[in-house]
């Protein structure tokens, strides 16, 4: 039986500011935690929140290790598209992180293999992060962890699907210039976090919400890999979470 927690909110205003707070609360208690948060629409107004609410408290992101969870391949960091870009617009512009404690994928790296290496090198030494919060993609995947990832696969590239290529075509012009490839963390780093959410809102996650709750553990739904962690909870809004009993 899965062991994850479930939390369910009547709107995505709601579970936005509730997982803002829960960040909150963690970073308070522990202003050197290590962390890794998702780009993308669900987390927007979570940040909006977490900036906001975390000024007014004035509490200090500059003892907080960031790691980013993916990023796509052959976009700049000043490229308006790229995770980077995202991530900065949204939180780092705003909060007191310190640079040194951000640790970010290079999308034009020409060496893949360092790149991945890199990443893994310093995610070792945090021992495992304290906190991931993940979104998840309509088929499942979690960070950029496509249908078909085993396991235990660690940090690397990966071919995004066809459906991630299609859904997340709506932040650009055209779907040919969204990226074929991108870096991600892997499936065995993000089940080495002590703790982890999810969130999702809008019905057409609910289908894989639910094949990650009550389905079986499989490679063809990333997401219910969560199922083997200890420490897991799901915010999702009413809608999300229609399909669940
Ligand atoms: C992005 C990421 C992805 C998204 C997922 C859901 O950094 O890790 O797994 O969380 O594709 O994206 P949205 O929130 O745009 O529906």
């Amino acid at each position: 039986m899965s062991k994850i927690k479930v939390k369910i909110f009547n709107d995505y205003k709601l579970m936005s500011k509730t997982v803002a707070n829960e960040i909150i609360k963690r970073i308070s208690k522990k202003p050197e935690i290590s962390i890794s948060l998702p780009t993308g629409s669900t987390p927007i107004e979570t940040y909006k929140i977490l900036v906001k609410e975390s000024k007014k408290l004035k509490l200090s992101f500059s003892k907080v290790k960031f790691f980013q969870l993916d990023e796509y391949l052959g976009l700049s960091k000043e490229n308006s598209m790229s995770y980077y870009y995202f991530l900065n617009y949204y939180l780092f512009k705003h909060l007191n992180f310190d640079e040194k404690n951000i640790c970010v994928f290079n999308g034009l790296t020409r060496n893949l293999e360092v790149e991945c290496l890199f990443y893994e090198e310093e995610l070792k030494k945090t021992n495992g992060l304290d906190l991931i919060l993940l979104g998840i993609g309509n088929n499942g995947h979690i960070a950029f962890n496509e249908p078909g990832t085993p396991i235990k696969a660690g940090t690397r590239v990966i071919n995004l699907s066809l459906q991630t290529i299609n859904a997340n075509s709506r932040f650009f012009k055209n779907i040919h210039d969204v990226p074929k490839y991108a870096l991600t963390m892997g499936i065995a780093e993000i089940l080495e976090a002590k703790e982890i959410f999810l969130f999702a809102n809008g019905e057409n996650k609910a289908q894989a919400v639910s094949n990650a709750l009550y389905g079986a553990v499989t490679k063809n739904l990333p997401a219910s890999y969560l199922k083997n962690h200890p420490h897991v909870t799901f915010f999702l809004d009413k809608k999300a979470a229609s399909y669940l009993n």
